[in-house]
């Protein structure tokens, strides 16, 4: 399973990148304007940084939301760097840009998605990547990792070539549902991964080894 970080914060994915474990960034437009990134030029610029910092592939969300915006959005950010997918969000004119763009060589991971229905009809269109949503789901009491399962069953029993990239995970025990599950992506926050770490019996454990050899 790759570990995708979800966040445009560069010293956060600077330290996610450094343990060693990070294949991937992912972005949206709400967490761009977290960071203050806002005007075309400027969002490109940040893309870039996040490029040159992981060497994975990097989501780029379009703004568009007509088949023309988003093909003409998709390659502008297709252009940038070799590693940049573009992100469409699952909506009509959006699965007809899945199939143009994956036409002309550009990979895409469809965002927004929140049934098997919406993940079948993005591998059919070609996405690289399908993204359910499972904090958002979790939300509104509907199980986020069962939608992730469900859709791992449905791609594999089609060999659909599109990686399920489970997103908008909220914790460290989404990520082990979402292993267990069996999905090819996980994209989350800092903190979720940082206590994968943690355990406390470790930390007792490794207090007493160190206090056994310093007694001899
Ligand atoms: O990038 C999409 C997704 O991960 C957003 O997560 O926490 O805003 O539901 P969240």
């Amino acid at each position: 399973m790759k570990f995708f970080i979800d966040t445009a914060n560069l010293d956060q994915i600077r330290e996610a990148n450094d343990l060693g474990i990070l294949d991937g960034v992912t972005t949206n437009p709400s967490l761009m304007a977290k960071e203050g990134i806002r005007g075309e030029e400027n969002i490109l610029k940040h893309y870039l940084e996040i490029c040159r910092i992981v060497d994975g592939d990097v989501s780029a969300e379009v703004i568009a939301t007509d088949y023309e915006g988003m093909i003409r959005e998709g390659e502008r950010l297709a252009a940038l760097h070799p590693r940049i997918v573009v992100k469409i969000p699952m909506i009509r004119e959006g699965l007809k840009a899945i199939r143009e763009l994956n036409a002309r060589g550009i990979k895409t991971n469809c965002t927004l998605v929140f049934s098997a229905g919406q993940a079948i009809l993005a591998a059919k269109a070609g996405a690289t990547y399908v993204s359910p949503f499972i904090g958002r789901l979790d939300d509104i009491s509907t199980d986020g990792i069962e939608l992730i399962a469900q859709i791992v069953d449905i791609f594999r029993y089609y060999e659909f070539e599109t990686q399920v990239l489970a997103a908008s995970i909220r914790h460290s025990m989404h990520i082990v549902g979402c292993a267990e599950a069996g999905a090819d992506v996980v994209t989350c926050p800092l903190e979720p991964i940082l206590g994968l770490l943690k355990h406390p019996l470790t930390d007792l454990g490794l207090e007493k080894f160190l206090a056994d050899h310093n007694r001899q």
